[in-house]
């Protein structure tokens, strides 16, 4: 538990499913008031609804589309109406869906842009000015992945989309260093949530994936939790400009294993 986390709060993009949903989970676990985004129809799952039932006022859904401005602006309104101010964010939003790359239509290729990309610049200036006007020492953390470095073929759109996340985390972690404020990400391998859902359901492909994880285990959403309260709190306070891989040992190129190569 990080205690200085209590009555912060965190605001977290696509907080209704998989890893998003454990992050929200576990800052409330820590005494956070949340503001969990989600998009287009609310589903009310029952673990998010045993969630509102525990915590009631201190979790707040509202709907945004992280590639749309106005939307990102209002949930950061969303979250200042109903807290006051904001302490961390973090951007956790993504999509993916393969296309051999000759085949890839523009619009699938800027969909994946703008939502994974887009939707972190805008997640990340809207955090800013809040961290600004209230001289917040803020926490970003945005959600990236092992594709930020380990190339993966089909998912062009995607990889281009996580190694920007890189390259943007580094370049406003050393823009804001000197007003204290903290810019990060986590780099998830494969992990047990409904982008994966399809593929893990096939007993096949989930062994091909296991096998491709040096710790021999699909990672559970709590794994990433712990490195999203870890990043938010003041432990994390000399941190900044940093990937947090929470993948297994995934991106340590597995074929070598054993002295091959
Ligand atoms: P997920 O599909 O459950 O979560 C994605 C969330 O983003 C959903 O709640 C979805 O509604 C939301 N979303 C999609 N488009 C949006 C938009 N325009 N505006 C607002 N919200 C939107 O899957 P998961 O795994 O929890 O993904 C979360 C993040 O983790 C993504 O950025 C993904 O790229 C990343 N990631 C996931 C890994 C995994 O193995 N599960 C590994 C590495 C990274
Ligand atoms: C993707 C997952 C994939 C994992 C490891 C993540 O970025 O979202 O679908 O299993 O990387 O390849």
């Amino acid at each position: 538990m990080y205690t200085d986390l209590q009555g912060k709060t965190a605001v977290v993009t696509g907080g209704t499913t998989g890893l998003g949903m454990s992050i929200v989970e576990r800052y409330l676990e820590e005494g956070m008031n949340v503001v969990a985004d989600y998009v287009g129809e609310l589903k009310m799952t029952d673990d998010l609804k045993a969630l509102q039932d525990k915590y009631g006022k201190k979790l707040v859904l509202a709907q945004a589309d992280v590639s749309n401005e106005d939307d990102v602006d209002s949930l950061a309104k969303a979250a200042t109406d109903n807290f006051g101010s904001i302490d961390v964010w973090v951007n956790n939003a993504g999509i993916e869906k393969p296309f051999a790359t000759a085949d890839m239509p523009y619009d699938e290729w800027q969909k994946v842009i703008d939502v994974n990309l887009g939707g972190v610049f805008l997640g990340t200036r809207a955090a800013l000015r809040d961290f600004q006007k209230n001289s917040t020492k803020g926490s970003i953390i945005n959600m990236s992945s092992v594709h930020q470095q380990i190339p993966w073929p089909t998912f062009a759109h995607y990889a281009a989309s996580k190694g920007g996340t890189k390259m943007f985390t580094e370049t406003v972690a050393l823009e804001y260093a000197e007003q204290g404020i903290r810019v990060n990400d986590i780099c998830p391998g494969a992990i047990d949530t409904p982008i994966n859902a399809k593929k893990f359901a096939d007993p096949k492909q989930k062994a091909k994936t296991e096998s491709m994880v040096p710790m021999k285990e699909i990672g559970k959403p709590s794994y990433v939790a712990d490195a999203a309260a870890f990043l938010a709190s003041e432990q994390a306070h000399y941190v900044t400009g940093t990937s947090l891989f929470v993948d297994g040992g995934m991106a340590l190129y597995p074929a070598f294993e054993g002295g091959a190569g």
